[in-house]
């Protein structure tokens, strides 16, 4: 009873940030993302009469162990099973610096683990399941452009595709400027949103800036698609830095690189930033300026590590 499955992070144009429900995990509003090429995570998991104990390889903390283990015990839950298993991860990319490593994570968990327990599931279901892990997961499962509508219960929040992976060449170029794990995670960081000032206004404006970024993807307008993942991304910053306590993703090169885009943007070129919980930033443009846009990042200095990536496909079954 063993599976493995691959995942994609994804990167959010229209951010989530805030639970309308913890344990359930619902967002406060919902989002927009696309699958990313370079970023994944690789889990095969073991289900085992030979374990008396849930084992998860790699460098975890406590904590993470327990949140994986309570993902493994839902699914074995739906499954109606009580082996225990072992779970092998390998990721891509650097863990907890900004690209979402427990959104690929979770997906991937999600696949291997159903799949190593012959559930046959929908993607709906292994979106509502891997939300329950993490809720950018969700957004991991389906093809290429996603939205996760935020839903009122568990049964009706989940992601789905709106464009698949070849409707739009585009790219997110990562800029890695650091490895280091970040302090306060996602989930902790947006336990406090409510405490923002800014929340209401950020929540009121959500359903405009979603119409807009369809409208973008569908007429494939880097343009309008640029503008307003950048607003979105400065608004869930506004909010993440005016909670109690405030949240502080950004670094100096963080900051410098913001800077850089905005000028290259007057010198013509159509490239875009957004950050998500970490210092790193993705810097969002068309295929065509692929190379331009790493030839000018690599003059800045504090850039690590750039990671290129085109839209993928959601979570696969891999064997
Ligand atoms: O589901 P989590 O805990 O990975 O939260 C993701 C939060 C952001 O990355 C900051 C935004 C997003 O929508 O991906």
């Amino acid at each position: 009873m063993k599976a493995t499955a691959i995942a994609p992070a994804n990167i959010a144009f229209i951010k989530y940030w805030g639970k309308k429900d913890d344990a359930l995990r619902l967002p406060l509003n919902a989002s927009i993302s696309m699958n990313l090429s370079s970023a994944y995570t690789t889990t095969t998991v073991e289900f085992s009469k030979e374990y008396n104990t849930d084992l998860v390889e790699g460098a975890f903390t406590p904590k993470e162990i327990q949140r994986i283990i309570a993902h493994l015990e839902r699914i074995r839950g739906r499954a109606g099973v009580t082996l225990k298993a072992r779970v092998m991860t390998k990721n891509s990319f650097p863990k907890g610096a900004g690209i979402a490593s427990s959104a690929s994570g979770f997906a991937a968990l999600t696949v291997a683990a159903a799949g190593a327990l012959g559930l046959k599931l929908s993607e709906k279901e292994l979106s509502i399941l891997a939300r329950l892990g993490s809720g950018s997961a969700c957004r991991s499962i389906p093809d290429g452009f996603v939205e996760w509508e935020e839903g009122q219960s568990s049964e009706t929040s989940f992601a789905r595709s709106i464009y698949p992976a070849d409707h739009w060449d585009l790219r997110d170029i990562v800029c890695l400027v650091t490895s280091k794990q970040k302090d306060v995670g996602s989930s902790s960081g947006m336990e406090n949103v409510k405490t923002s000032p800014l929340l209401d206004k950020r929540l009121a404006a959500i359903p405009g800036r979603i119409a807009k970024m369809k409208e973008a993807l569908k007429i494939k307008n880097i343009q309008l698609l640029g503008e307003v993942i950048e607003e979105d991304c400065l608004d869930m910053h506004a909010v993440m830095q005016s909670q109690t306590p405030p949240l502080n993703y950004w670094t100096d090169e963080t900051r410098q690189i913001m800077d850089a885009v905005r000028q290259w943007r007057k010198e013509g070129l159509s490239v875009y930033f957004t950050i998500d919980a970490g210092p790193n930033v993705h810097l969002i443009c068309e295929g065509k300026d692929e190379k331009e846009v790493v030839r000018k990042i690599t003059e800045i200095g504090g850039v690590r590590e750039v990671i290129i990536n085109k839209p993928a496909k959601g979570a696969l079954l891999v064997y």
